[in-house]
């Protein structure tokens, strides 16, 4: 059993720590560096010092995309810059999300930030949302796209105890979005995306964190068929607030950082993922909750559509993360 821990910094003081003032003059780094250092003795929430990001101007479109340094979401996050949003990039790999944010900035007309969070972390995943509601006015679409593969095939637990992808690909998606809740209800109509899979394994109550039968597909599939649990879940709970919600299975075998560990050929392009998950975007032709296999409608794990099953995923999911759900509304209260 191998237990993962963050491999690098807290993404907040490494992102002060990129690039503080790059373009500054001499003059300018004096003028910049005193603060800094001030609030970084201090303990100021660093990104008020960070060097100066791009911001959305006040009617721009504002996107986030979980794990866009590669692959989809990376795809994701340039097609909505091309079209004018602001795309909050979102990863682990700094070098990464510096070149999709720049390539997003350089092409316009949208433009776009990096912000780096561990989903293997909840207090990461909490330190995130509080820093894009901090900095943030509006959030108009949030794709939960991160997501960690099948391979290895190695039972691995986060930081918090919690078997991997179990965390990474379910739990910190369940505590961000309803920790950013507030923002997606302030901006509607405003969309959920969250990018699942076609493997979808029941997921037994008795041993969430697969301890006993372990398979990296196993945790993978589980992790995945939580998601559309989640996004019915959603469904019901954002009735009549003008946020739409979908979950989907982009596409078969895409040739993306998962697919080449998992050493599997692949069968079809990021393009074809990218227009689904972008369908998803787009389309007011299907309804709140809804599940999609490509472009196409289609039925999930019966287990999505058992209502005692999802009412026991979310009661555990609200003990594992502190949030709290009342009269259908959820907000973090610690824990
Ligand atoms: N590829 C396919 O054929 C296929 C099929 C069905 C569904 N999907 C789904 O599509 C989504 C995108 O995957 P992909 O195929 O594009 O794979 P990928 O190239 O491996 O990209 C995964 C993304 O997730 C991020 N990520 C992984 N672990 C993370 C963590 N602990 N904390 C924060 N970010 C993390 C990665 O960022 P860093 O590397 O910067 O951490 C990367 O940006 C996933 O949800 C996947 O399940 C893919």
């Amino acid at each position: 059993m191998i237990r993962i821990r963050r491999q690098s910094a807290h993404w907040r003081s490494a992102h002060v720590a990129r690039r503080p003032v790059k373009a500054a003059s001499w003059r300018g780094c004096t003028l910049f560096a005193a603060p800094l250092l001030v609030a970084v003795w201090a303990g100021f929430p660093s990104h008020a010092f960070a060097q100066a990001p791009a911001v959305p101007a006040p009617d721009q479109q504002v996107a986030l995309v979980t794990g866009s340094t590669s692959g989809l979401g990376r795809e994701l996050a340039l097609r909505l810059g091309a079209r004018g949003n602001h795309v909050i990039v979102h990863g682990r790999n700094e070098e990464r999300g510096a070149e999709v944010v720049d390539a997003i900035n350089a092409e316009g007309p949208g433009n776009a930030r990096f912000y780096r969070a561990d989903l293997a972390s909840l207090a990461d995943v909490r330190r995130f949302a509080e820093t894009l509601l901090a900095d943030y006015g509006r959030l108009d679409l949030l794709i939960n796209n991160a997501g960690f593969g099948s391979a290895p095939d190695e039972r691995l637990l986060t930081e918090d105890g919690h078997e991997y992808r179990f965390q990474v690909n379910y739990l910190s998606t369940f505590l961000l979005t309803h920790m950013l809740m507030p923002r997606l209800l302030d901006s509607a109509p405003a969309r959920i995306v969250n990018v699942s899979s076609g493997a979808q394994t029941p997921i037994d109550f008795t041993d969430v964190m697969i301890e006993n039968d372990f398979s990296g597909r196993r945790a993978y599939a589980q992790s995945k068929l939580a998601q559309v649990m989640f996004t019915h879940d959603l469904a019901e709970e954002l009735q009549g607030t003008g946020i739409v919600v979908g979950s989907l299975h982009p596409a078969t075998y895409m040739p993306t950082g998962m697919v080449r560990r998992a050493g599997v050929e692949p069968r079809s392009t990021i393009d074809e993922g990218a227009d689904a998950v972008m369908q998803l975007v787009d389309s007011d032709d299907y309804e709140s909750g809804q599940y999609f296999s490509g472009l196409r409608p289609t039925r999930a794990n019966d287990q999505a559509y058992d209502a005692g099953a999802r009412a026991r995923l979310k009661r555990l999911s609200q003990e594992l993360t502190g949030i709290r759900c009342r009269m259908g509304r959820c907000r973090y209260v610690g824990g």
